[in-house]
């Protein structure tokens, strides 16, 4: 099978018709109130928001494509035999920040076609802003197209990071180079959703992104977004990026080396 442009299109109209029918599940939720659990560590939380949206969103991609593959992150990969399109969503991404009415997190999903990520879709609803990325074709913002930061330096750089759920007991807790990063960068934030930290480096908001341990529904839309918009995304190595990896540093492309530079005198191997 080879993906037409016909077929990227009918893809591409699917993943947003479902990343904004989790968004209005999830602001809906916002509004009226919700349960919250714990999985696993005690500040990994899943809301009755997550289950929604995650079914809203299978059940929409379901619908339009009964025989792809979906890996989602609470029913986790589908059982379904195998096919060239897998479909990767995080119904709430920023599961932390929705949990505290702190406005910041999204629906993304991700589409790969044997085995490269071609179509990601990232759907803010707090501002209705909706990332789209296609392989060969670009990224946009709501229809705009969208460019990385000329920010040419680590000093006058934007940066971002975020925490794995076991950081109040592992060792490798990426603390060492946020103090690094720190000392040395224009400015430092921390937003708890990576997805909208690739769509921030996508659209020049952010210059700079690492961080360890994220799971394939966190990154595979924003891999998209982001290559299409002329960043770059590796691992801590400086080799290429997969989205079944343990750690990643996306850039504007201009201070790539600065970062790696900076990751590899902290964390001696
Ligand atoms: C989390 C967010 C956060 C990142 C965590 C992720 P979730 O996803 O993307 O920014 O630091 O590592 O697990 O749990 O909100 O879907
Ligand atoms: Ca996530
Ligand atoms: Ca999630």
């Amino acid at each position: 099978m080879t993906l037409s442009p016909h077929d990227i299109d009918d893809l591409t109209q699917t993943a947003v018709q479902a990343a904004r029918l989790g968004g209005a599940i999830l602001q809906d939720y916002a509004q009226k109130g919700f349960t919250i659990e714990s999985k696993g560590e005690s500040i990994n939380l899943v809301t009755e928001a997550d289950l929604q949206s995650e079914k809203a969103v299978i059940q929409t991609i379901r619908h339009a494509f009964p025989d792809h593959q979906i890996l989602s992150e609470e029913q986790g990969l589908q059982d379904i035999p195998s096919h060239p399109i897998k479909w990767i969503v995080d119904p709430l991404d920023g599961t932390v920040n929705f949990a505290h009415g702190f406005p910041m997190y999204n629906v993304s999903i991700g589409v790969e076609y044997q085995g490269t990520c071609v179509i990601g879709v990232i759907y803010d609803p707090t501002r209705d802003e909706l990332f789209l990325g296609q392989h060969g074709r670009g990224a946009t913002l709501n229809g705009k197209p969208i460019h990385v930061s000329a920010a040419p330096t680590l000093a006058e750089a934007l940066l971002v990071t975020g925490f794995a759920y076991d950081i109040h007991t592992a060792t490798d807790n990426n603390l060492k180079e946020f103090c690094a990063f720190t000392v040395r960068a224009g400015g430092m934030r921390r937003t708890g959703t990576a997805a909208i930290d690739l769509c921030y480096i996508a659209c020049g908001r952010l210059d700079g992104f690492w961080e360890l341990q994220l799971k394939p529904w966190d990154t595979a839309a924003g891999k998209v977004i982001v290559e299409e918009a002329g960043g770059k995304i590796t691992n801590y190595a400086g080799e290429p990026y997969s989205i079944y990896g343990s750690t990643i540093l996306a850039t504007n492309r201009l201070i790539h080396s600065e970062m790696l530079g900076v990751l590899k005198e902290t964390r001696p191997s």
